[in-house]
């Protein structure tokens, strides 16, 4: 069996990788660290975990911690960077689902989120875990950035065009919503019920720290440079995102010539559910999946992408497992079907 230990086991995110590697035929979770000073048993935290596991949580920093062959980082962004190089030096490969190793320069991370990285020595070896898109890198990884929910849904509905040299040049909009579990666990004034409930919002429109993640890998995938605008919204749900993308188009393509390009781009990907007929996926239909629903529909020479994901399964624990998966040369669905 595979030992697992998950540092920040208490956020919404910790709870999905709990929730996940417990039905995993081949790993075990032997660790979990918090900062909560009395050691709480993670089922009295989650209950409905009750009957499933009663692990207390480790204080991190003071409690030894067992061996692990995969840690996985469940942690605030800059504060994941402070725990990556103990992991690494303790023999575990690490997949760090915060976005401390998203970025590969350190500049560009100081933009995005306002800090200097403090462990710029690892991010040459991070491996952007976008699973369908760099598989062969993530195989031979020790070091995982997962990646963002936005940019997963975004950039798994952008690939098939840019990397087949099918988009023009011009501004792609990026239009995309997420229900108020993106925000994670911790209270917010805008998240607090009587404010998000029947309500809707844009918000950092065009500053989202998303948008370098985004646009790095949509230039790493069409070798050039992209103009992209990324616009995100808050809706009154729990979980759940989907991205609408305008992407212009060198020469006008039909809706049947746009399926084709996707069906093939991501026919050997079991998480990507290419829509061939007349339907738009719902994020209800991705709900507590791994899967990236998507349609696209071609209206003279603007392609319109839509996908949607759960954020806190294929936008976050769910890839974070089949990265572990791919890295361990398991079968990559397992635990998450
Ligand atoms: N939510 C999403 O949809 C999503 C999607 C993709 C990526 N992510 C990323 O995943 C990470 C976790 O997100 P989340 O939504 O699970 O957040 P969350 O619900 O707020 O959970 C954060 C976790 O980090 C712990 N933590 C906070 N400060 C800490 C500290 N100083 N020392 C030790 N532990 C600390 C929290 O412990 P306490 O319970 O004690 O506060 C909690 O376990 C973030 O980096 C986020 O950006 C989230």
């Amino acid at each position: 069996m595979i030992r697992v230990g998950i540092l920040g086991p208490t956020g919404y995110a910790g709870l999905e990788l709990i929730r996940i590697l417990l039905r995993h035929p081949n790993a075990r979770i032997v660790y979990l660290g918090a900062r909560r000073e009395e050691r709480p048993r993670i089922d009295d935290i989650w209950p409905i975990l009750k009957n499933r596991i009663s692990l207390p949580c480790s204080l991190i920093g003071q409690d030894p911690m067992p061996e692990m062959d995969v840690a996985f980082l469940a942690l605030p962004h800059t504060l994941a960077m402070s725990h990556v190089p103990e992991m690494l030096a303790r023999g575990a490969k690490v997949v760090d689902i915060s976005a401390d190793y998203r970025l590969k320069d350190p500049a560009a991370f100081k933009k995005w989120y306002k800090v200097d990285h403090t462990d710029a020595a690892n991010l040459p070896r991070a491996v952007y875990g976008l699973c369908e898109l760099f598989r062969k890198e993530i195989a031979g990884a020790e070091l995982i950035a997962n990646p963002g929910c936005y940019p997963t849904a975004v950039t798994l509905a952008l690939a098939p065009l840019l990397k087949k040299g099918l988009a023009a040049p011009g501004r792609i909009i990026l239009d995309a919503k997420s229900g108020v579990s993106g925000a994670g666990r911790e209270p917010k004034a805008e998240l607090h019920f009587p404010e998000a409930n029947e309500s809707i919002t844009a918000y950092k429109v065009g500053v989202h720290q998303h948008t370098g993640e985004i646009l790095q890998t949509a230039e790493r995938l069409a070798g050039r440079d992209v103009d992209a605008l990324f616009v995100p919204h808050l809706i009154p749900m729990d979980r759940g995102i989907l991205a609408t993308c305008y992407i212009p188009l060198a020469k006008a393509l039909t809706t049947d010539e746009i399926k084709k390009v996707y069906g093939d781009f991501y026919k050997d990907d079991f998480f990507v559910r290419v829509r061939m007929n007349d339907t738009i996926p719902t994020t209800k239909q991705v709900f507590d999946t791994n899967f990236c629903d998507i349609a696209v529909r071609g209206v003279g020479e603007t392609a319109v992408v839509v996908a949607c994901i759960d954020n806190l399964i294929k936008g976050a624990a769910g890839q974070a497992v089949q990265n572990m998966n791919i890295m361990l040369g398991l079968d990559e669905s397992a635990g998450l079907v």
